[in-house]
């Protein structure tokens, strides 16, 4: 099996500053990022921002700035967020970086050698704020304006000089690769949508522009720049030293594993990347996951729309675990998922603080008043015991299997239930009634500490700082966090101290 995993995040436009949406594609795929590398993987895992392009020059006029300037100081925020979010991120790239601009420009000009670009002239709509090109179908009116249908920004009438991508060739060769990888699309709803996309009729897409100069020249038409998405695309490229092929990044990651953008960037990433790079000779990604929206009340949260809910709020408010919990939680991956300030609450004090938090406070202070803060030595598993202990090795494949097919939602539902299960074992055996019989009371408190090794274990993707608080008590670091563990129900056998572990969560009065 290969052990390497290249896993993104999309890049985003640094026209304004970054909202929960941005936040989430992030933690999803953060979640992901160290879910592999506990399960062994090495894992390279990219996020980054995508500063060229008409949107980005009319965002830096507007605010008066040099569009390099204005970049520099909205990609900031972005990087900034990442480490707010902690994550494990491997690299973070910049589409204005050289590195970048010299994988699109090699990229370009393999297209161009292999003749699957030519110059013509593009008359039609096009959507700055979305960066696309919508068919005459494809577009309303609202208002006066005319919108595109599936975003509903506003469109304008393009007529340019203009080179074009030969994609009406990939039409037949895009539906075979995707009948030969039917994972490619995920979830399966949006693939249908793709494939009945491509197999309405793929036009030649314009893939330069002459009106504006934010943006890669053309090699060899330096007044046209570079459209935009085949500019950010490369990134997955260019972060590994394409095009230096050679290059062991290169070597050991590409094809990525998997792509995690928004439904809303579907096309781009499902259509048109595959085609390009099936026409340049390079190996297409194995997988693009296209999640759905966080909305604020019905709409999609976005920066045009101005219907922000600031991540950087919540995470002063009520902390990061709590919010990428919540998030991975009770949105129904790849659906829409409407967010609440009270349902982050409910989650709050039910899960993590009740459930979870309980658990912990429990459990060791039962042990530090009967037996000290140490990991019981004489201890004798009984049926009961290992039954729970085994629930983890019996469901291990089916858990990897799950997530192999990015069923976030089936994980934390398996996580949550342990937790019940445990809660209701130290409950039910009454550790406090066996003062009599040691051994017995031994045996409750090391069965119910390695529940609790185990559940962080399975917790350290989705709240990594809070599963290092509590598996710090054993002396575990990040190093020793390996998923494998799971199934071993004697793993504390040969530690000694518990170290004292404070609140993690505080109950949120309502
Ligand atoms: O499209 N709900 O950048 P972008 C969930 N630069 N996810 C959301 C969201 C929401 N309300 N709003 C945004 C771009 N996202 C391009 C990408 S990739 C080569 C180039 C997330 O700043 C989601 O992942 O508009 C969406 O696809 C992405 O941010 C769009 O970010
Ligand atoms: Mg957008």
């Amino acid at each position: 099996m290969n052990k390497n995993f290249y896993i993104t995040t999309p890049i985003y436009y640094p026209s304004a500053k970054p909202h929960m949406g941005h936040a989430y594609s992030s933690i999803v795929a953060d979640f992901f990022a160290r879910l592999k590398r506990i399960q062994g993987h090495k894992v390279f895992f990219l996020t980054g921002t995508d500063e060229h392009g008409q949107k980005i020059q009319r965002a830096a006029e507007k605010s008066n700035k040099d569009p390099l300037e204005f970049c520099n100081e909205i990609s900031k925020t972005f990087r900034d967020l990442s480490s707010l979010l902690n994550l494990s991120n491997d690299d973070f790239i910049r589409t204005t970086e050289k590195r970048h601009s010299l994988a699109v420009t090699n990229l370009w000009k393999i297209l161009e050698k292999k003749e699957e670009i030519y110059l013509s002239k593009y008359s039609g709509w096009y959507s700055v704020s979305d960066e696309a090109f919508y068919n005459e179908d494809e577009i309303e009116d609202s208002d006066g304006k005319k919108i595109s249908k599936s975003s509903g920004s506003q469109v304008e009438w393009v007529e340019e000089e203009s080179f074009f991508f030969k994609l009406s060739k990939w039409q037949e060769p895009l539906l075979k690769f995707y009948s030969e990888n039917p994972k490619f699309i995920l979830p399966e709803s949006r693939k249908n949508e793709v494939i009945s996309f491509v197999k309405s009729g793929l036009k030649d897409l314009s893939v330069s522009r002459k009106s504006f100069t934010w943006g890669i020249k053309v090699p060899s038409k330096k007044d046209h720049v570079i459209y935009v998405w085949l500019d950010a695309l490369t990134n997955y490229l260019s972060a590994l030293n394409y095009p230096n092929e050679t290059d062991k990044l290169f070597q050991d990651f590409w094809p990525a594993n998997i792509h995690f953008i928004g439904k809303d960037i579907l096309r781009f990433h499902a259509v048109y990347w595959p085609a390009f790079l099936l026409a340049a000779g390079i190996k297409p990604p194995q997988r693009v996951y296209g999640h759905g929206w966080i909305l604020s009340g019905d709409e999609k949260m976005s920066k045009s729309k101005g219907n922000i809910l600031d991540p950087i709020e919540i995470i002063d408010t009520y902390g990061l675990d709590a919010l990428r919990y919540y998030l991975l939680k009770e949105v129904s991956f790849g659906n829409d998922g409407n967010i609440s300030k009270d349902k982050l609450e409910n989650c709050i004090n039910s899960d993590l603080a009740n459930n979870y938090g309980n658990l912990c406070q429990r459990v060791i202070l039962f042990c530090e008043k009967n037996i000290g803060l140490k990991i019981p030595e004489k201890y004798k598993l009984t049926n009961d015991d290992l039954s729970i202990l085994n629930d983890f090795k019996e469901n291990e494949e089916n858990i990897i299997k799950q997530i192999n097919d990015q069923n976030i939602n089936y994980y934390v539902e398996y996580v949550v239930n342990q937790l019940f299960k445990a809660n209701k074992y130290f409950n039910d055996q009454a550790p406090w009634t066996k003062k009599e019989d040691i051994l017995r009371l031994n045996t409750i408190v090391f069965v119910s500490l390695e529940l609790i090794r185990k559940i962080s274990i399975l917790l350290y993707p989705i709240i990594p700082n809070t599963s290092l608080k509590v598996l710090n008590i054993f002396s575990m670091k990040e190093k020793d966090i390996k998923f494998d563990t799971i199934k071993d129900n004697e793993y504390l056998k040969d530690k000694k101290e518990i170290i004292k572990l404070g609140i993690l969560f505080t109950k949120i009065k309502k």
